[in-house]
C-alpha cells in the first residue's frame, strides 16, 4: 500500500517505498515536504550557516571519471598546482574574515610527495590560526595510513563522495578498472570513520541511467551508514567529458534541480542533526539555489576563496558560478543572500556536526 505524503512525515523511520513517494511529491504535497523539512532544520540546528572557505588547490587528478571536467582525459584545460604559499594565504584570509573552518579540495593523486605536502600543510594551516581554522580535507581516495597521518595532523573532516551507491550505475559513470573500484570507495569511507574523522559522503542527483530507486537507496546508505556529513548536487554535464553523450537522456535542469533540493529535504528529515551543504552546483542552475537549499535543510556553504585566476580551470561541471568574482566579492554577495534566506552566518565557530558528537559520546559510553 502507498502511504500519502502526509502520512509518511508522521513516521519515524522511512522505507525506500517513503522515499520514492517523498521524491516524487508535488504540488502540496511537496510543500508539506519542504515545510516539514525547514522545521526538523530550525529545531534541531537552528536557522544558521557555517562557512567552509573552499580552497581548491590542484586541478590535477590521476582518475578519469566519466562525469568529471577535470578527468585526466581532458586536455582541453590549464592545469595549476597552488604554491604552499598561496594556499597558505588563503587559509590566512578564511581565518582574518572569521571563518570558522576552510576545505581543501583537489583532483585526486595518491604519492609519498602528496602526502607528505598535504601533511605540511596542515601543520602550517594549524599554527597560522592557532590551532583555531577548523580544515575538512576532500582528495579522494587514499590508504588508510595516509588518512591517520592527516589526521594526526589535524585535519578532522573529510569529504568522500560516494557518487552512487547502486554499484551498476557507479560503474556505468566510472572507467571499469581498478582505479574506479566501488569497493575501494566504500573502505575508504570505512577506514576514514574509523580514524575518527567527520566523515562526509554525498551523490550526484540527475545523473544518467539514474532512478528515483537509486536515490532512495543513496540516503538509506547515508543512514545506515550514519554518515556525520553529506554533500550532494545536481549532475551538470560538461561537454569534454564522456558522459556528454548521454545529455539528450537526461532531466531537464530544472527537475534536478528540485530533485536535489527533495533529497535535501528527505535527507535531513532522516538525519536531523548532520551537516548538509548547500552544493555550489545547485548555483549553477538556479542563481539563488544555495540560499533555497539553505532555507530547506543545508546548513553549510563553502564560499570559494581559492585565488580568482585559477578558478576557472576548477570546472567539474560548465557554467560554474563564481569563477570570475575576487574572494571579497564572493563573502559579502553570500552572506547578503543567506540573510534573504532568513539564516545567519556563523562566524568564528567550527559549527561540527552534532551528530558526530553524539556518536563519539555514545561509542565512549559503550
Ligand atoms: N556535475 C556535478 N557534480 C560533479 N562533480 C564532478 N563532476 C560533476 C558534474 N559534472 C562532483 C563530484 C565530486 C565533486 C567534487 O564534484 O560529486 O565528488
Ligand atoms: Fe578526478 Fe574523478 S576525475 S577523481
Amino acid at each position: 500500500m502507498t502511504l500519502k505524503v502526509r502520512e509518511i512525515l508522521e513516521k519515524e523511520i522511512f522505507t525506500r517505498n517513503d522515499i520514492i513517494s517523498l521524491l516524487q511529491s508535488e504540488g502540496e504535497d511537496r510543500t508539506l515536504l519542504f515545510k516539514k523539512s525547514a522545521e526538523v532544520k530550525e529545531k534541531y540546528i537552528g536557522n544558521k550557516v557555517w562557512f567552509r572557505g573552499l580552497i581548491e588547490f590542484s586541478n590535477i587528478c590521476s582518475k578519469d571519471c566519466l562525469y568529471c571536467g577535470i578527468r585526466k582525459g581532458n586536455t582541453n584545460l590549464t592545469r595549476y598546482n597552488l604554491s604552499d604559499e598561496e594556499i597558505l594565504t588563503a587559509a590566512r584570509f578564511a581565518y582574518d574574515n572569521h571563518y570558522g573552518s576552510i576545505a581543501l579540495q583537489s583532483g585526486e593523486l595518491e604519492s609519498k610527495f602528496v602526502t607528505d605536502r598535504i601533511e605540511n600543510l596542515l601543520h602550517k594551516i594549524k599554527d597560522l590560526s592557532d590551532g583555531e581554522l577548523g580544515i575538512t580535507l576532500s582528495v579522494g581516495e587514499q590508504e588508510p595510513d595516509v588518512y591517520k597521518r592527516w589526521y594526526d595532523a589535524g585535519a578532522h573532516r573529510y569529504l568522500l563522495r560516494v557518487e552512487a551507491t547502486n554499484q551498476s550505475l557507479y560503474k556505468k559513470i566510472h572507467p571499469e578498472d581498478s582505479r574506479h573500484d566501488f569497493y575501494r570507495r566504500l573502505s575508504c569511507l570505512k577506514s576514514l570513520k574509523d580514524i575518527g574523522y567527520q566523515t562526509g559522503t554525498g551523490v550526484m542527483i540527475g545523473l544518467p541511467f539514474q532512478t528515483m530507486d537509486d536515490l532512495a537507496g543513496d540516503l538509506l546508505f547515508m543512514n545506515d551508514f550514519n554518515i556525520d556529513m553529506c554533500g550532494m548536487g545536481p549532475y551538470i554535464e560538461h561537454v569534454d567529458t564522456p558522459l556528454i553523450a548521454y545529455s539528450g537522456e537526461l532531466m531537464s535542469p530544472g527537475d534536478r534541480f528540485d530533485l536535489t533540493l527533495k533529497m535535501i529535504a528527505v535527507l535531513r528529515i532522516m538525519m536531523k542533526d548532520i551537516n548538509i551543504v548547500a552544493a555550489t552546483a545547485l548555483q549553477a542552475i538556479d542563481a539563488i539555489g544555495r540560499e533555497k537549499a539553505v532555507k530547506i535543510g543545508a546548513n553549510i556553504l563553502m564560499p570559494n576563496i581559492t585565488p580568482g585566476k585559477y578558478r576557472d580551470n576548477y570546472k567539474l561541471y560548465d557554467n560554474k558560478p563564481c569563477t570570475d568574482d575576487s574572494t571579497e566579492d564572493c563573502q559579502s554577495c553570500l552572506e547578503a543572500r543567506i540573510s534573504l534566506a532568513d539564516a545567519e552566518v556563523i562566524y568564528g565557530e567550527w559549527g561540527d556536526s552534532k551528530h558526530y558528537d553524539l556518536r563519539r559520546r555514545l561509542s565512549a559510553e559503550n
